[in-house]
C-alpha cells in the first residue's frame, strides 16, 4: 500500500515521533531521507502530503538546492522547525540566526482568523531552535505568535502549505495531535487509512510472498517474535517451526511462558536444551563484552548444529528466517545527515545477527513497517492472549548480563530467584505495568550481616526498576515503600547467599539499563 504521507526526515530527534503521531491519528506515511524523496520526485512520484522535520542544522549552514520539494504547487506541505525555516526561505521570507532562541515550554497565540476545532487559542508549545523568520515569506500569513512575539506559525493564503516553529509531535504541545490533525485532514484533505487491520493486511502479504517454503522462527517467546511467528503461522502452518534457545540464562518465569506458549498456541515450537554449552563457554569469563560476544556465538553455534540435525533426520530444509525487526530498528539504521541515504545497514538482533548469512537464508521481517505498539495492537488483532503482549523487554545474552563477574550456576540460582520474587511481587502491588523494566542484578561483592545470630558475609543483589518510553532514555522508578520492603526482606530470608538489597537510582543517560 502507497503511504499517504512522507515525512523528510532532517535529522531531529522527533522525526520517529512525527510518524508514530500521524498513525495514532490513522494516516499511513513514511520516513524517508531527503535523498529518497528528491529520487521520487525525479520519477514523477509524490505524496498526498509531504512533512519537512526539523533539524540540528541552522539552515545558514546548508547550502543543499531544496526547490524540488515544491516543484508541485497543490502538494500539501507541513514544515516543522528547520521545515518551517526551509520554507520561509524557499518563498522569500527573511529567516534570521536567533540571538535569543526558544528553547522548552513556550506560550503560544492563535491569530484571530486561524482556529482548530476544540483546540484553545492559546497554548503551551514546545521549542528547540535558535532560528526564526523575521520577515513573512512571500504569499504567506502569520497565523501563530509565541509571547515573545517571535512568528512561530505561518500558512499560505492560497497554496495547502503550513509551517510550525514548535513541535506539535512533541507531548509537552498542548493539542499537538490536534494540530496535524488539522493539517492533514482540513489543509491537505486526508482521509484515515492506517487501522490494525491494514497493518495486518500488509503484513500478511509480506508472509504470503513465501507460503509453501520452510521457514524458520529463532523465537524467544517476547512480543516481536511471538507476533511475526503467530502471523506468519496464519499463512505457513506447519512450514513455520520455532527453534527456543534454552541457555541456561533465563528466568523462572520464561520456562513458564514458553511452556504455556506450547501448551496454548499451534505453533511448532522446539525447545532446545543448551544449558550446560553456555554453561562451559562462560567458564571463567568476566568481561561484560566477551560475555555477550560468546553467548551471541554459542547461540550461532547451537541453532546451526539443530538446522543440520532437521535436514538429515527429517529431510527439512529451510530456505527462510523469520524475524522480528521493527520499523524503529530500520529507521535508526539510516543517518539523517547523509543526504546520498547510502549509509543503511539494518539493525541485526542481537541474537540472530550473524545467522542469515552463515546459514545461507534468506530473511523475512514481517514487522519492519510497524512501531513496537503497532506491533502490540497487531497482536490483539490476531488475538493473542493480552498478557504476552505486555510482558517487559527480556535482552537476547538474558541473566548472563545480569551476574556481574564470572557465571556460576549458584550465581544463576541467586538471579533466578531473586528475579522471581520481584516478578511476584509487582505483581502482587499491581506495578507490573506501570513500569518498562524491573529486573535484579547480582553484584560481586561481600558485605557483613547478621543471619539469625550469626554473622553473614555474603552478596549482593541489586534492584533495577525503570520507567521509559523506548529504552533509549530511563528513569528510576519510585514505587512504593512497602513494596521494596516486602521485596528486600523476602529476597534477604529466601534466597540462600544473599545478605544485602539495593536500590539503582541512576537515570539514563549516563547509566544503561543494564548493568552490564
Ligand atoms: P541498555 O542496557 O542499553 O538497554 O540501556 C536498553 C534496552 O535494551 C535491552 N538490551 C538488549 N536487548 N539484546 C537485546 O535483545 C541485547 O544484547 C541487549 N542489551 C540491552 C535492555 O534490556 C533494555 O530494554
Amino acid at each position: 500500500m502507497d503511504r499517504q504521507i512522507w515525512i523528510a526526515d532532517f535529522g531531529s530527534q522527533y522525526t520517529q515521533l512525527i510518524t508514530r503521531r500521524s498513525r495514532e491519528l490513522g494516516f499511513s506515511c513514511e520516513m524517508l531521507t531527503v535523498e529518497e524523496i528528491k529520487q521520487r520526485i525525479e520519477a514523477g512520484k509524490y505524496p498526498k502530503a509531504l512533512v519537512l522535520s526539523g533539524g540540528p542544522n541552522s539552515i545558514f549552514d546548508d547550502d543543499s538546492d531544496y526547490s524540488y520539494l515544491f516543484k508541485k504547487d497543490d502538494l500539501p506541505i507541513l514544515g516543522i522547525c528547520y521545515g518551517m525555516q526551509l520554507i520561509g526561505d524557499h518563498f522569500k521570507g527573511t529567516v534570521e540566526e536567533g540571538e535569543k532562541g526558544e528553547y522548552g515550554k513556550t506560550e503560544i497565540t492563535f491569530t484571530s482568523d486561524f482556529k482548530i476545532d476544540d483546540c484553545p487559542n492559546s497554548i503551551s508549545a514546545w521549542m528547540s531552535h535558535s532560528d526564526h523568520i523575521t520577515k513573512l515569506p512571500q504569499g504567506f500569513k502569520t497565523i501563530i505568535k509565541s509571547a515573545n512575539n517571535f512568528i512561530v506559525g505561518v500558512k499560505h493564503v492560497t497554496l495547502p502549505i503550513l509551517g510550525l516553529q514548535f513541535h506539535p509531535e512533541v507531548e509537552h504541545t498542548q493539542n499537538g495531535a490536534l494540530i496535524l490533525q488539522h493539517f492533514y485532514k482540513e489543509m491537505a484533505g486526508l482521509t484515515a487509512d492506517w487501522s490494525s487491520q491494514t497493518m495486518l493486511q500488509e503484513a500478511m502479504e509480506e508472509v504470503s510472498k513465501v507460503a509453501n517454503h520452510k521457514v524458520l522462527c529463532a523465537f524467544s517467546g517476547g512480543v516481536d517474535s511471538l507476533v511475526s511467528a503467530a502471523l506468519a503461522h496464519r499463512v505457513l502452518r506447519n512450514n513455520l517451526h520455532c527453534f527456543f534457545v534454552d541457555n541456561g540464562l533465563l528466568r523462572p518465569q520464561d520456562y513458564f511462558h514458553i511452556e504455556e506458549l506450547k501448551a496454548e498456541t499451534n505453533l511448532q515450537i522446539e525447545i532446545i536444551d543448551a544449558k550446560e554449552i553456555f554453561l562451559n563457554n562462560l567458564k571463567g569469563v568476566s568481561d561484560p563484552e566477551k560475555k555477550r560476544k560468546i553467548i551471541g556465538k554459542t547461540f550461532i553455534d547451537v541453532f546451526e548444529s539443530k538446522v543440520h540435525e532437521y535436514q538429515q533426520k527429517f529431510n527439512i530444509k529451510f530456505e527462510y528466517l523469520l524475524q522480528g525487526t521493527l520499523y524503529t530498528d530500520v529507521i535508526e539504521s539510516k543517518s539523517p545527515h547523509k543526504k546520498d541515504g547510502k549509509s543503511v545497514v539494518i539493525k541485526s538482533h542481537h541474537n540472530v545477527g550473524g545467522l542469515p548469512e552463515k546459514m545461507n537464508l534468506k530473511l523475512i521481517e514481517p514487522l519492519n513497517l510497524l512501531f513496537k505498539d503497532e506491533v502490540r495492537a497487531l497482536g490483539l488483532e490476531l488475538s493473542i492472549n493480552k498478557k504476552w503482549l505486555f510482558r517487559h523487554p527480556f535482552p537476547g545474552p538474558g541473566l548472563g548480563i545480569r551476574i556481574l563477574g564470572k557465571i556460576k550456576s549458584a550465581s544463576i540460582t541467586k538471579v533466578q530467584q531473586s528475579d522471581q520474587i520481584l516478578f511476584e511481587e509487582l505483581k502482587h502491588f499491581d506495578v507490573y505495568d506501570k513500569v518498562w523494566q524491573a529486573f535484579t542484578v547480582l553484584l560481586p561483592v561481600k558485605t557483613v550481616g547478621v543471619k539469625g545470630d550469626a554473622r553473614a558475609y555474603e552478596e549482593v543483589i541489586c534492584l533495577r526498576i525503570v520507567n521509559s518510553s523506548d529504552g533509549m532514555t530511563a528513569t528510576w522508578s519510585d514505587l512504593p515503600r512497602d513494596f521494596f520492603n516486602k521485596v528486600s526482606s523476602r529476597i534477604t530470608n529466601e534466597v540462600a547467599g544473599v545478605t544485602r538489597v539495593v536500590y539503582d537510582i541512576t537515570q539514563k543517560p549516563p547509566g544503561t539499563i543494564e548493568w552490564e
